[in-house]
């Protein structure tokens, strides 16, 4: 069958980095890979992307993996024309701020220690000058240097004044320049109409000589059509995932392509059989990961990204952060907000990190805001990231920020109140000495410094873990398919209403783990425990309806203020509360110490974003509650000032 193949299509496989992250929250540990990986080996891909991406941040958080060991571990079972491939997000790295130029030598030398050898370079701002560290770097270490453009459109379709052919064939050239070896259109919501493709696929190979990759979610169910036409167009390379973890928010399954392309001259050469059982493998482990797809919409192919152009995983993003701040029923609003939002930051594409910035903008504009006002009555509260993005110090957007946000963010801004104009990176101080003095021993290898300083809160954790000072936090522990199949049995159970409440549950041992259902707007939480303890369902709250978050700004008295009864100390004039669930990550402040109304007295990490908190009153900090590591509720209070 492969007689006929003249110019055989290419294929990266996602299943492992993409796939997971955009159907099941990146959590997919590495045994599991490693159980399937001979064979995956063996099907003829011309590389696996097998990291990057939010792979680095899932592991050490999450599964208490050490995310470098991944790549060495793989490579025992695939065989070496099979490359590994990586997505670096630019001077972000794998992060969600730009960092300086020392980290990001330091990180492109370990990947490619680790095993990676293909790059897929972006930036969230097509902003090439990102590029210019981490692109030189892998050059110099003799690796594949692949750069992505974030496809984005302002409307339905490619064209308009800002996202037009010339604008993606000229950010092509200035990469093809850059010394660039590959080029990928990476369209992370599926954006890519197949007529725009067409057209698009063979001007940028014209004008570079280079590789063209295709890189489409299937979102908006435009995916598979438009790799069709792509095809035909003389794409070299297309990213596709096994069956199971296609689809939805992911990629193209790659079963479909082979038989499409059978026998013709783009046939692939891939054998079926041996895909089945790549598919029939993740089927049986799927017990494990099935509970982290979002299944709430019937529609596999989501109308709302055409509207709202959202990317896949930033929609189940917003929708948890609303959740979470009780305030499910503010989505409308949020779509509404996000294309002002948008505008507002001089049009990014939106992926991570602007997709989150952009996001997290939105929603507090939503909750804290005044929707529809004016800018300072939209923007009540900044997230650090806009005020850097405002600052310059994610490069330049596409189009102008707007000025007046522009000066609001910028009012007391540390580094200034004029933005810069120059590469970002330029104006960081070297990070890794700095962060060497702070970690001290606990970082054994430089792959550990690099790890404690792209997440210094969770990743000294994972150290102190990793070397035995800590003992490993029970959620971190992998479950099996037993686990996953009684959880599975419990909850039909509870929804069958087979469980009975008992008047007096057996007190939780300390295995049990808390697992949250929610069904038809009926919030439970189910705590699971070992073989012979009973297990005990109960109703917690229907979701609350939307309140507000208090606004940290304005002053106001304590009880206009107040959080849950129990968790409000009697007495002062001002509280700090978490406007939502979060971690905080520094406390500038200590009892006693004189605050103004307005100073960031505490800083919280919330939806991926570190936000200032601001004292609501001039005042004397009585209590501080809570400290740096420790996670808070919606409302919880954090400080009082008296
Ligand atoms: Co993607």
């Amino acid at each position: 069958m492969s007689k006929a193949r003249k110019n055989p299509l290419k294929i990266t496989d996602l299943t492992f980095r993409d796939g997971h992250q955009s159907l099941f929250a990146t959590r997919m540990r590495t045994e599991d890979i490693e159980a399937i990986a001979e064979t995956v080996g063996r099907v003829g891909y011309h590389s696996m992307e097998v990291w990057g991406g939010a792979t680095f941040d899932t592991m050490h958080r999450f599964l208490g993996e050490d995310p470098w060991d991944r790549p060495r571990r793989l490579r025992k079972y695939i065989p070496k024309e099979v490359k590994f491939q990586m997505l670096l997000r630019g001077q972000n790295l794998v992060g969600y701020r730009n960092y300086a130029d020392d980290m990001a030598v330091a990180f492109v030398d370990e990947a490619c220690e680790a095993g990676i050898e293909i790059f897929r370079i972006f930036d969230a701002l097509n902003d090439e000058r990102n590029f210019e560290t981490v692109a030189n770097r892998v050059l110099e270490n003799g690796m594949h240097f692949q750069a992505a453009l974030s496809y984005t459109v302002l409307g339905r379709r490619m064209g308009g004044n800002l996202f037009t052919l010339d604008y993606w064939v000229g950010k092509a050239k200035t990469f093809a320049s850059m010394g660039a070896h590959s080029i990928c259109i990476k369209d992370m919501a599926g954006l890519l109409a197949p007529e725009d493709a067409a057209v698009l696929i063979p001007a940028i190979k014209k004008a570079t000589n280079l590789p063209v990759e295709l890189h489409c979610h299937t979102t908006s169910g435009m995916a598979e059509y438009t790799f069709l036409k792509a095809i035909e167009a003389g794409v070299d390379i297309i990213d596709t995932c096994s069956a199971p973890f296609a689809g939805r928010s992911s990629h193209p399954a790659i079963e479909p392509i082979v038989v499409l392309l059978q026998g013709g001259p783009r046939d692939t050469g891939f054998d079926l059989e041996l895909l089945s059982e790549v598919a029939a493998y993740l089927e049986e482990i799927a017990p494990k990961y099935r509970y982290l797809l979002d299944t709430t919409r019937l529609a596999v192919a989501d109308i709302g990204v055409l509207l709202h152009q959202t990317p896949g995983g930033m929609l189940s993003n917003l929708v948890n952060q609303l959740r979470e701040a009780g305030a499910e029923d503010r989505l409308g609003d949020v779509f509404d907000e996000l294309p002002r939002v948008r505008e507002d930051l001089g049009f990014p594409p939106l992926v991570t990190p602007s997709s989150q910035i952009v996001g997290v903008q939105a929603v507090m504009n939503v909750l804290m805001g005044k929707p529809g006002g004016t800018i300072p009555e939209r923007y009540k509260m900044i997230s650090g990231q806009v005020k850097d993005y405002c600052y310059g110090l994610y490069g330049t957007p596409p189009a102008g920020i707007n000025p007046e946000l522009r000066a609001l963010a910028l009012k007391g801004y540390p580094r200034g109140e004029t933005p810069i104009t120059c590469r970002p990176a330029d104006v960081l101080e070297p990070e890794l000495e700095k962060a060497k003095a702070e970690i001290g021993d606990l970082a054994k290898t430089r792959a550990d410094l690099v790890l404690y300083n792209m997440f210094p809160t969770t990743g000294k954790k994972f150290l102190a873990v990793k070397y035995g000072k800590e003992p490993a936090p029970e959620e971190w522990k992998p479950r099996t398919l037993e686990d996953a199949r009684r959880d599975q049995e419990l909850v039909r159970k509870a929804l069958a209403g087979e469980l009975v409440e008992k008047a007096e549950p057996p007190p939780k041992g300390p295995n049990a783990r808390t697992y949250k259902v929610y069904v038809d707007g009926e919030y439970f939480e189910v705590s699971v425990e070992g073989e012979g303890s009973a297990p005990v369902v109960t109703q917690v709250a229907a979701p609350a309806p939307a309140a507000p978050a208090p606004a940290s700004p304005a002053p106001a008295p304590a009880p206009a203020q107040a959080a849950p009864a129990a968790d409000t100390p009697a007495g002062g004039k001002g509280v700090v509360t978490a406007p939502m669930p979060g971690m905080v990550v520094d406390v500038l402040v200590q009892p006693g110490d004189a605050v103004k109304a307005g100073d960031v007295v505490l800083v919280l990490e919330a939806m991926k974003m570190e936000n200032g908190l601001e004292a609501p009153v001039d005042g004397v900090v009585g209590e501080v509650l809570y400290g740096k590591g420790d996670s808070v509720a919606k409302d919880a209070v954090l400080l009082t000032i008296n």
